[in-house]
């Protein structure tokens, strides 16, 4: 099987090593994938901070059209870009194909945001000292962007942080999860295909422990970087860096009294597991009102049961594998830890080499480690609650705040939901797996700093200048 080169400054390159991409539920070859030289990731940071001043100054319909470009391609190569995601991470083709669809509205969002953004006037004659005095307020980039990208979405988390990168007209070197790079550099074929500058993108495969040089480098002065833990660790390596953080949670579910239950079993259900629980947001933590509960962990259990495991190249298929087997080891070492210390087992709980059968505990005590930590695994932990007090406090009772969803049909307990749960958002009526693309996204406590979602990238991407007009009257 060929080497697939990487992007180097908008063009194609090969390096001195490669890594092997393999298929975690077939432990099939997938590919090879060229690792760029340290002097090849020194080129790639030089043309990015070489072509930083001419990217933000492109015109807005030069950005938008080579966004336009990307949306389109995206959605002309769509299959092969599904069917890369489902081999390199094993991802159920169903949601690849999901996610390519996504993908295809980042880039769209990007590029009418591009053509959106006209700053703000402001006057300044509210005090006698700027009588004759108007202020223009522009955004500019805060420099050139090291993307850290992580393999659960090999294509739509890159695209969150290339494509309002290239909105507003600010470079990227992305280095893309060791495990998936290669829909990565489908993506980077796309973007070289536009008008846009080649230094405005590179696409960098490497093993983690290659990307020091990379995260202190001042050239990029912001990172951003969706993972896992390690993301506090780049504050301190880089302490004078901008550096937003995705970096998931535990995430929960609320379903209280008023809620349509067969439609909150079903949600969970699939939300809890369909990437194999590999999703940030994904269902972890399910708060059931007490007068509820056991109609709901009924119906809860009837709805994993009837999801579909297996091979994720099979269109039908629900939940595939874990990205490896030590994650899969992990996942059913922590059950088997649960389970140990009191939970109940309410069905799955085995581990077939790289896949973990959809599990649901109960009881679980709170200290253990399905409940405190991020599973990141299809596993689901009940807990019961007596009234909505009990079930927002539960959800609080974090150290990670995400997103959470509430299942209920009251409008003032959304409200109060959003005003009291302490996450990023709240998704009422569903699970808090829901996440439009255009959404500001991002966590509190230990999920993370700063936002995605297009505009409040574009925002945390670029910094307010303003013009002081003076002589002029209003
Ligand atoms: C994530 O897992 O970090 C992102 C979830 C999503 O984009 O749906």
């Amino acid at each position: 099987m060929s080497t697939h080169p990487f992007w180097l400054a908008g063009t194609a390159a090969t390096g001195d090593t490669e890594i092997p991409v393999v298929n975690p539920y077939t432990g099939e070859s997938v590919g090879a994938v060229a690792v760029p030289t340290a002097e090849q990731i020194e080129q790639a940071v030089s043309a990015a901070h070489a072509v930083a001043a001419e990217a933000a100054a492109l015109p807005a319909h030069v950005r938008a059209d080579a966004l336009v470009h990307i949306s389109r391609r995206i959605g002309e190569r769509s299959e092969e870009i599904a069917r890369t995601i489902t081999a390199e991470s094993g991802k159920p083709l169903k949601w690849s194909r999901a996610e390519a669809g996504r993908a295809v509205s980042v880039f769209r969002w990007a590029a009418e945001e591009a053509r959106r953004d006209s700053g703000e006037l402001q006057r300044l004659d509210t005090d006698p000292g700027g009588v004759g005095r108007m202020a223009v307020v522009r955004r500019v980039p805060k420099g050139p962007v090291l993307g850290i990208s992580p393999f659960n979405f090999p294509l739509n988390l890159v695209a969150h942080k290339v494509a309002p990168a290239l909105a507003v007209g600010a470079p990227v070197v992305l280095k893309p999860a060791p495990a998936t790079p290669m829909t990565a550099l489908i993506l980077g074929e796309i973007v070289a295909e536009t008008e846009l500058p080649g230094g405005m993108l590179s696409v960098l495969p490497m093993p983690n422990d290659r990307a020091a040089s990379l995260i202190t480098d001042e050239r990029l002065p912001v990172i951003s970087f969706t993972g896992g833990a390690f993301g506090w660790e780049l504050p301190r390596l880089a302490p004078r860096k901008h550096v937003t953080l995705e970096l998931g949670g535990n995430a929960a579910a609320v379903v209280l009294a008023d809620a349509d239950l067969d439609w909150a079993a079903q949600r969970v259900a699939l939300f809890g597991n369909n990437q194999a629980g590999q999703v940030c947001i994904g269902v972890q933590r399910v708060i059931v009102e007490d007068s509820v509960h056991d109609e709901f962990v009924a119906r809860l259990v009837e709805r994993v049961e009837a999801l579909g495991v297996g091979d994720p190249s099979d269109p039908a298929t629900d939940v595939g594998p874990l990205v490896n087997e030590a994650s899969a080891e992990r996942v059913a070492a922590w059950i088997d830890e649960a389970v140990a210390d009191g939970a109940e087992l309410l069905t799955g709980g085995t581990r077939d080499g790289v896949t973990v059968a959809p599990t649901v505990l109960a009881n679980a005590p709170a200290d253990a480690k399905v409940v405190r930590q991020e599973v990141f695994g299809p596993v689901l932990v009940v807990q019961r609650v007596a009234d909505t007090d009990a079930a927002f406090a539960a959800v609080n009772e974090s150290d990670f705040g995400l997103q959470a969803g509430v299942f209920t049909r009251d409008l003032p307990t959304a409200f109060r939901a959003h005003r009291e749960l302490e996450v990023g958002g709240v998704v009422i009526g569903d699970v808090p797996t829901f996440r439009a693309d255009q959404m500001p996204y991002g966590g509190v406590k230990q999920s993370g700093v700063g936002k995605e979602g297009v505009r409040a990238a574009m925002t945390d991407l670029t910094y307010e200048r303003v013009l002081v007009l003076t002589g002029i009257d209003l």
